[in-house]
């Protein structure tokens, strides 16, 4: 793409790359969308490093510090959600694979954070859970029956493996509602109308309602064309869907997870903090719009 201006390339990338939008899936207000949602909401898009782990563990800080009760699932074997929030486990310890096997109960592994905060914790032994599963006659739905016994938060949020995997399906099964974080930058939907497919595909027979609940844009730098030329593009597909709220880019967001701190308590006073303070606000105020219609 040498001699093209970073616009051109931009238009070029993404001509083509979301055929499928979020209205032919019917989730964006067309005929027929289910408005009532509840709170589970997965966090996911299967392409990596966009935001999700960021976004699962402030969000579920911010929604805790303003007094919901918040479980945060990590169901990524990466374990980001379990070592950026500094949980110390035992080797061996069960987690989120034992849950989903049916081996222990939800309630016997979550850790609690702070007091509002419970995390179910993970390590890489996850990765072994599609093979586990394969064989079961209900492997989907693995993780909506470990949380059926954890009926006691006003929240529960998944952070997703990057992929569309067994274990994505199980997110999908197990939510009320999807929230996608997108980066700004040049390759960002890619991938979306894969996902958005996978989504029709769980709400056709798994989990007729499963809602889009929303689209965040992360990493976010306003001084670049290019952040605001994907959000412009990612607004045309998603529109009201999409986020007011906005993640900057943000060096201390990068830096908490490595003190095991969520951005709250690292440095509450950052653009990043603010940012996910308002994001939960929004969240909250999303799930209490979907549920009182
Ligand atoms: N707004 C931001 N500003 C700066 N850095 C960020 C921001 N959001 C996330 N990061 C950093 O970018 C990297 C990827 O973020 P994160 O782990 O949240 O993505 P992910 O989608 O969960 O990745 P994976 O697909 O591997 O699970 C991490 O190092 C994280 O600290
Ligand atoms: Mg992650």
């Amino acid at each position: 793409m040498s001699g093209m201006t970073e616009g051109e390339a931009c238009e070029w990338r993404m001509r083509g790359s979301l055929r499928l939008n979020a209205k032919m899936v019917g989730l964006r207000g067309s005929r027929g969308y289910k408005t009532e949602m509840s709170s589970i909401v997965a966090v996911l898009n299967q392409k990596g490093g966009v935001g999700k782990t960021t976004t699962a563990v402030n969000v579920a800080t911010y929604l805790a510090r303003e007094g919901q009760k918040v479980l945060l699932v990590d169901l990524d074997p990466q374990a980001n959600s379990t070592s950026g929030l500094g949980v110390q486990r035992a080797e061996g310890e069960a987690g989120t694979y034992e849950v989903m096997l049916g081996q222990t109960k939800a309630m016997d592994v979550v850790k609690p954070v702070f007091d509002r905060l419970h995390l179910m914790p993970t390590d890489a032994r996850l990765a072994a859970l599609e093979i586990e599963l394969v064989d079961q006659t209900d492997r989907e739905k693995a993780l909506r029956n470990a949380l059926a016994g954890a009926d006691d938060y006003d929240y529960v949020i998944i952070d997703c493996p990057p992929a569309l995997s067994l274990l994505t399906i199980n997110a999908l099964t197990a939510a009320d509602s999807l929230l996608i974080p997108v980066q700004a930058e040049y390759y960002a939907l890619e991938g979306l109308s894969q996902l958005l497919q996978v989504v029709q595909m769980v709400r056709s027979g798994l989990n007729p309602n499963l809602e889009l609940l929303g689209v965040v844009m992360t990493m976010y730098d306003p001084r670049t064309t290019l952040s605001s030329q994907v959000k412009g593009e990612v607004e045309r597909h998603f529109g009201d869907k999409v986020f007011d709220v906005v993640i900057p880019r943000n060096v201390r967001l990068a830096e908490a997870p490595s003190h095991g701190k969520p951005i709250a308590d690292y440095d509450k006073w950052s653009k990043g903090a603010r940012a996910y303070k308002n994001l939960a606000k929004e969240v909250h105020k999303r799930v209490q719009k979907g549920k009182s219609k």
